[in-house]
């Protein structure tokens, strides 16, 4: 079979599409022909060398946390799918005996980690990870979700966003940023969303952002959304100097999850703000298996479109990477081995 390999950690010229031997699956593993993958912040840092990950030691690697296919040989205990079902992989990977995955949430397990391994013709998951996908719900549509999707929706749940609450979404032309806007209108709240983009910006108003502030600079920004309102709620998934920014924007008791660090790893924030205004600042991970069957869920009812930008074949996955890192592209690219 074909993979989309990192043979190098110094960005999409690192991309090599590699032969390697059609995986086998072992006992409660089945192996999924991948119609779809896409790909994420998070591989592009790999790609970059940003990611204590991989290292070069490590190479080649394939990426590819997002998985939708259909199933073509199960192993030994697999009763619950069979050859021909098509299905969305939870990327969670769990120990499934510490006191979070006891009690929940599971992407609190004290040993998390990721699946990587889609971007290829074949993957072999852990059948325990699989969601159904109904007809209706294409696979390139499914293989949008469990990053990006529930990543938001995880974010938006624990701000506690409600029908009516105004959420400033900084960055909210990519991935998690154009999922927390379209989810935030699904939860009934209304957003406030900025792009360095007019055209992108556009976009995500008509995917729903009920305002729009065009730039990059946070002094600015922040005079901008201010003018819109004051947020109840700030979904953050750049970090740097975005956190700060977010922080002065929330209304006394506002609450706001950081998931990501685009901008920066490290943020410097007005400590009597925080405390003096009641506000909160959340850390977040992924979400959980059961969120991604809501977001399936969602999908199959029509109250939510997630948005691909473009799809690209396995030999294109490099391109993919350079129009993520160019800042190209709008919501999901997806591979399509
Ligand atoms: N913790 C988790 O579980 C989790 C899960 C998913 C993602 N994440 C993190 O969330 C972040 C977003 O991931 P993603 O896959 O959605 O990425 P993405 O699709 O590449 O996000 C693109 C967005 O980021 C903005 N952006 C890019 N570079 C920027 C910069 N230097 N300064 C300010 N804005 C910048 C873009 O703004 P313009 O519109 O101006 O171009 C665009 O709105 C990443 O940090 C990722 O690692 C974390
Ligand atoms: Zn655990």
């Amino acid at each position: 079979m074909r993979a989309a390999a990192f043979t190098d950690l110094t960005g999409p010229d690192g991309v090599e599409i590699v032969d390697r031997p059609t995986p086998e699956p072992g006992r409660g593993d089945v192996r999924i022909d991948v119609e779809a993958c896409a790909i994420n912040r998070h591989d592009l840092w790999i790609l970059e060398g940003d990611s204590a990950m991989v290292e070069t030691d490590d190479l080649p690697f394939v990426t590819g946390l997002d998985v939708a296919g259909v199933v073509d040989a199960v192993g030994d205990g697999v009763t619950d799918v069979a050859p021909g079902d098509r299905v969305l992989l939870c990327p969670n990977e769990t120990c499934g005996t510490c006191r979070f995955c006891r009690e929940g949430p599971e992407n609190l397990c004290e040993s998390f980690s990721l699946y990587h391994g889609g971007l290829a013709d074949a993957a072999v998951v852990d059948a325990a990870r699989l969601v159904s996908l109904p007809d209706s719900v294409g696979t390139t549509t499914a293989a949008a979700l469990p990053t990006a999707y529930v990543t938001a929706y995880h974010m938006l749940r624990r701000a506690a966003v409600s029908a009516g609450d105004l959420v400033f979404v900084p960055g909210a032309t990519g991935g998690v940023g154009v999922a927390a806007v379209q989810l935030a209108a699904v939860l009934g709240a209304r957003t406030v969303a900025t792009s360095s983009s007019a055209s992108k910006l556009d976009r995500v108003a008509e995917l729903g952002a009920d305002h729009a502030v065009l730039g990059s600079d946070p002094d600015d920004l922040r005079d901008a959304v201010s003018d819109v309102g004051t947020p109840d709620a700030v979904i953050n998934h750049l970090g740097g100097p975005y956190t700060d920014l977010g922080l002065s924007l929330l209304r006394r008791g506002g609450r706001m999850v950081v998931c990501g660090r685009t901008a920066g790893a490290r943020s410097e924030i007005d400590v009597p703000d925080l405390f003096l205004g009641h506000k909160r600042v959340i850390g977040s991970t992924m979400g959980t298996q059961a969120d991604l069957e809501r977001l399936v869920s969602l999908v199959e009812a029509g109250d939510l479109t997630p948005e691909v930008d473009e799809t690209y074949p396995l030999e294109s996955t490099a391109a993919a990477f350079a129009a993520m890192q160019e800042r190209e592209t709008i919501g999901k690219l997806v591979v399509t081995p």
